[in-house]
């Protein structure tokens, strides 16, 4: 049976940087408020002229460039998003359209800031299976275009990106397991509350925005993602020293620091992002991990933990080896 590696990364961040003084300006909040609380310091967001299929083009083009992958050799395109394009074609089929790809499986998966996760731990089971062999898997977002820039409590958290990997059929792990859950009771803890079906007013009225619960949220993400974490490692009969590499969804430097807590790893085996890009959902993971292998922190052979939490609620975990 074949595993499925990354053999290649890329990203891609808006070139518009707003700081948190920036924000200071249109709603009452503070730089010293949301370092202390969030961790972050300023976010991409994205221009009129960019959306979540140019910015996944970009990561995708820089991802094949490092694998030296054609375009013809992917046989599946995945892209995890809460933010497509359009609401059909899906993403990844504009992006296939962009990256002159015709032909194979392409399709999007929605389960918010755990997208990425989803998405790699379905790639890995078409590779596993022998259905695909060269696989494009990208987390692309542009929440800023569902926030509420006069509410406080949503606004300063996220930003816009996109990530991406390649993964190949190797006889080498590569991704050894993914771990997946969901529970729909929390629907409203964190939500747009508006789409196609229902409250389509607020959608056609430009009134679509994020709504949350931040300290239910905050307390759910912390005991959960210490929860994925044990089960991680006990489903690999592996110890927490195993780990080289925590790649955390970047959410909230106060998420991440417990997750490493609770992991007895240093924070400088943390890669953590969230500080110059925000929450950008989906493409948190993909973002991080590319910055950490292009600066070369993340070597070959090293073990990673990618662990993600998120709207639905949903929540997950990839262990890999690099
Ligand atoms: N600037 C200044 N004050 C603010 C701001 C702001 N941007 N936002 C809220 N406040 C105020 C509140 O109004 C409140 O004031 P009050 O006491 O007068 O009512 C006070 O700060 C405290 O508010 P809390 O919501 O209790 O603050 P908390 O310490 O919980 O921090 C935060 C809020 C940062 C949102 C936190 O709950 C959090 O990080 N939650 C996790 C949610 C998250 O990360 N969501 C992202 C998506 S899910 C995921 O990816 C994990």
């Amino acid at each position: 049976m074949k595993y499925a590696r990354i053999a290649g990364t890329g990203g891609q961040l808006p070139a518009k940087v707003v700081t948190n003084a920036d924000l200071e300006k249109i709603v009452e909040t503070s730089h010293d408020w949301i370092v202390e609380r969030t961790g972050i310091h300023q976010r991409h967001i994205a221009s009129d002229n960019e959306t979540t299929c140019s910015l996944a083009e970009q990561a995708a083009r820089k991802a094949m460039s490092a694998a030296g992958v054609k375009g013809s050799e992917i046989d599946l395109i995945i892209v995890a998003t809460t933010t497509p394009d359009r609401i059909f074609p899906s993403a990844a089929c504009l992006l296939q359209q962009r990256l002159d790809i015709h032909g194979c499986a392409a399709f999007d998966v929605q389960a918010v800031c755990t997208g990425f996760v989803y998405a790699l731990s379905i790639a890995d089971k078409f590779i596993r299976t022998g259905a695909a062999s060269c696989v494009l898997v990208v987390g692309a977002e542009t929440l800023s275009r569902i926030l509420d820039w006069t509410d406080r409590k949503t606004c300063v958290l996220f930003g816009d990106g996109a990530g991406a990997v390649i993964l190949k059929a190797s006889d080498e792990p590569g991704i050894i397991s993914s771990h997946l859950h969901a529970d729909g009771q929390y629907k409203d803890l964190l939500t747009v509350n508006a789409g196609v079906s229902e409250h389509s007013e607020l959608l056609k009225s430009g009134r679509a925005f994020v709504q949350m619960a931040g300290n239910e949220v905050f307390k759910m993400a912390v005991n959960t993602l210490g929860d994925i974490v044990d089960e991680t490692l006990s489903a690999n009969g592996l110890s927490k020293a195993d780990i080289d590499w925590l790649v955390p969804h970047q959410a909230n430097i106060r998420i991440i620091n417990a997750t490493a807590k609770k992991l007895q790893i240093s924070m400088d085996r943390v890669v953590t992002t969230v500080a110059h890009h925000g929450n950008t959902s989906a493409a948190s993971i993909p973002l991080a991990l590319d910055v950490a292998v292009r600066d070369g922190r993340i070597k070959r052979g090293e073990t990673i933990l990618f662990e993600a939490f998120g709207g639905g609620f949903t929540w997950g975990s990839v262990l890999m080896k690099f």
